[in-house]
């Protein structure tokens, strides 16, 4: 993140850009984006994200007028406007819509879930097409890649994206790559400025799914990415309280495939839960500072454990993807991922027996958990003894004492046996 203290805009040519937002580069393409008044100046170009989390997609200003875009609650409107109907329009989205596109420097669309905006990506590729995607990210996509679609829909290639040799072996004939980085659950990280390059010299679509960084680390559409999709649902919201999802385009054709995608699928958000998601995505900034540090502190802790086999933080030097992480990214982020003694069993045990930290499924919240992911059928893949923590922000120090009880407590569990 720029680390500039002058907080005068006016010179800033040389930091780096945040593009508010999408109104350029979409001209006349969205009437419903209109809604929501974004000042495009120079000055609010040269914004810094943490300030654009704040700022963008707040409706027009004067005396009394709402500070927020409030929850549009509609289902009907009157005849005439630039929405018509309640599946091709919100308010409520699109300020939203206006906050993560101007993040990410591009156009962004609202989906019902994470798992919606990336069906409809996956949906705009021709029949059978070739997908080459991580073998060892989200379960969600390569379920849905694999085993969901009808057959012969795609044609997917599993692999470690973080062999950008082997990813560039294999794209040849594909219609999209697929990445994620970092990946959830392993924490690898993707050489994007390569692999982004390597695909576009072979004619290949590049959509990454930055749930993991969000814009506030890393902005792969700078890096060349066509496309970014995100489970809302998870860091840019950051609350546990809402399911949602987006995508990010510069291209208004694929932008426009999208919007009618979800609107002939009906993939929309609640406008509650797109309210709820501009809402946690004000504070972003301030609890990725604060989750950030903490996580660091407990990878290196962990790192250090008598019980604890391996810690995949890129945050750690010894990292594998310490060096990729900290050329394309503003931070190693708040997931930390670590193996433990003991197998499935002792992992299982120590999940189980944390206080503060809460046994879930899910991430980016406010409040850390963690899980062991291969308890899921879907992650049998991954180490069986892998716990995945979402660092969130309660005091650092509570959160170590509660990991060590955990460790104690699970390791003796699992050694005394069923
Ligand atoms: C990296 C990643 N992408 C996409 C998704 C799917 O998002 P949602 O649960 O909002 O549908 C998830 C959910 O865990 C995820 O972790």
């Amino acid at each position: 993140m720029a680390d500039d203290p002058d907080p005068d805009v006016s010179d800033a040519d040389e930091r780096t850009p945040c593009p508010l937002p999408t109104t350029p580069a979409m001209p006349g393409s969205d009437p419903v984006r209109r809604l929501v008044h974004v000042e495009v100046t120079d000055a609010a170009r040269r914004l810094r994200p943490a300030t654009v989390a704040i700022t963008a997609g707040r409706p027009p200003g004067g005396p009394d007028a709402p500070l927020n875009e409030p929850v549009a609650f509609a289902s009907a409107y009157h005849a005439g406007g630039p929405i018509g109907y309640a599946r091709d329009g919100n308010r409520s989205w699109s300020a939203l819509e206006a906050a993560i596109g101007a993040l990410e420097g591009g156009s962004a669309l609202a989906f019902a879930s994470g798992m919606a905006a990336i069906a409809a990506v996956l949906d705009t590729l021709p029949l059978g097409a070739r997908v080459v995607a991580p073998a060892a990210g989200y379960s969600g996509t390569r379920v849905l890649l694999r085993d969901t679609g009808p057959a012969g829909r795609w044609d997917p290639v599993f692999l470690d994206v973080t062999d950008t040799d082997a990813v560039l072996a294999a794209i040849d004939g594909a219609a999209l790559l697929w990445l994620e980085s970092p990946t959830n659950p392993l924490n690898g990280i993707v050489d994007l400025p390569a692999v982004i390059a390597g695909a576009h010299e072979r004619g290949v679509l590049v959509a990454v799914d930055n749930t993991y960084a969000t814009p506030l680390l890393q902005r792969p559409l700078d890096l060349g990415a066509d496309i970014v999709v995100h489970s809302v649902t998870k860091l840019l919201s950051g609350h546990s309280d809402v399911v949602l999802g987006a995508t990010v385009t510069r291209d208004e054709s694929r932008c426009d495939a999208l919007r009618r995608h979800r609107s002939s699928y009906g993939a929309i958000p609640g406008p509650m839960a797109a309210y709820l998601a501009l809402r946690g995505l004000r504070s972003r900034a301030v609890r990725l500072e604060r989750a950030q540090a903490s996580a660091g502190v407990l990878a290196e802790r962990l790192a250090a454990h008598d019980d604890v086999t391996r810690v995949r933080y890129p945050g750690l030097a010894g990292d594998p993807g310490a060096a990729r992480a900290a050329a394309q990214m503003d931070g190693p982020g708040t997931m930390v991922a670590f193996e433990v003694r003991g197998g499935a069993p002792a992992a299982e045990a120590v999940a189980k027996a944390t206080r503060v930290i809460v046994h879930a499924t899910s991430l980016g919240g406010i409040e850390s958990t963690m899980e062991r992911r291969a308890r899921w059928a879907e992650d049998a893949g991954i180490p069986a003894s892998l716990l995945r923590l979402s660092v969130g922000c309660e005091d650092v120090e509570d959160l170590w004492a509660d990991l060590e009880r955990a460790l104690r407590v699970g390791m003796a569990a699992a050694s005394d046996g069923p």
